[in-house]
């Protein structure tokens, strides 16, 4: 597990404290964020994709291996087309900036989710960032779009049955399940913030999700801090974590 040096009471004698291997965030309250200030919901997710910006190098710089962000579901299809057409420009620009920079900023970033949907252009756009990622040494940077845990689940076990039919897969248990997955290789995140003050896991890694570690905070996501993680992160370190055993 990575480690920073910092004193507190998560800090070993060392004074390190751990630093989880996967953080993952439901980025929630862009649109509060943005009504409260008299500016359409848009202005909210343009905000918020420069606080993903922020916190994704701030995971990077204290050691975080994997860093998962969810910035668009399979129920977003929902939200008004200008909305909508917002965030898939914000996709655009980040892919976009993401290829050019990934070498220098040491951030391999990724698309995880349905891409079939998305218009050519960004599928284009996901692939190439995928195969720049596979050149670049950092941390990987999870962007989940058009991304459902249960339509992931659905598309894994389509997969799974179609290799199963072909006879190029052994009977199926849960290490060879999570192969098929988006997050095939990626370690289950142990820490999982929600932003903006809603309980709940909104259909987000719900595979992944088994053993993770919740902190919930009123915080919306456009004015969430670096320190926001420090937080998070001291307060995992304080759970007692069991896995399903006992004391
Ligand atoms: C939830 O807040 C947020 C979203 C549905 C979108 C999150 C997207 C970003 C932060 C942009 C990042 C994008 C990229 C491509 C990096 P909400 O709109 O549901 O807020 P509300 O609950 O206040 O209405």
């Amino acid at each position: 597990m990575a480690m920073k040096n910092i004193s507190g009471p998560s800090a070993d004698a060392a004074g390190r404290r751990a630093v989880p291997q996967h953080i993952a965030i439901i980025m929630d309250g862009n649109g509060r964020w943005a009504t409260r200030q008299g500016l359409p919901r848009k202005a909210g997710h343009a905000a918020g994709a420069e606080t993903f910006r922020r916190i994704t190098r701030y995971c990077r710089d204290i050691g975080v291996k994997h860093f998962t962000v969810y910035a668009f579901s399979t129920e977003n299809w929902k939200r008004s087309q200008d909305e909508v057409s917002a965030l898939m420009l914000l996709l655009k620009k980040y892919l976009i900036e993401a290829i050019e920079t990934m070498a220098q900023e040491h951030v391999k970033l990724y698309v995880m989710g349905d891409i079939t949907r998305l218009t050519p252009e960004l599928q284009a756009l996901s692939r190439r960032a995928l195969e720049t990622a596979k050149t670049v040494d950092g941390m990987q940077a999870n962007v989940c779009f058009n991304y459902g845990g249960r339509d992931e689940i659905v598309r894994a076990a389509r997969k799974y049955a179609e290799d199963y039919a072909a006879g190029k897969a052994a009977s199926l248990d849960e290490a060879l399940f999570s192969t098929y997955l988006d997050s095939a290789g990626i370690p289950d995140p142990e820490l999982i913030i929600r932003t903006g003050g809603e309980q709940r896991t909104s259909n987000f890694l719900l595979w992944q999700s088994a053993y993770s570690e919740y902190v919930f905070t009123d915080t919306l996501w456009p004015d969430f801090q670096p320190e926001d993680i420090d937080r998070a992160i001291e307060a995992l370190n304080h759970r007692d974590r069991r896995y399903g055993g006992a004391k």
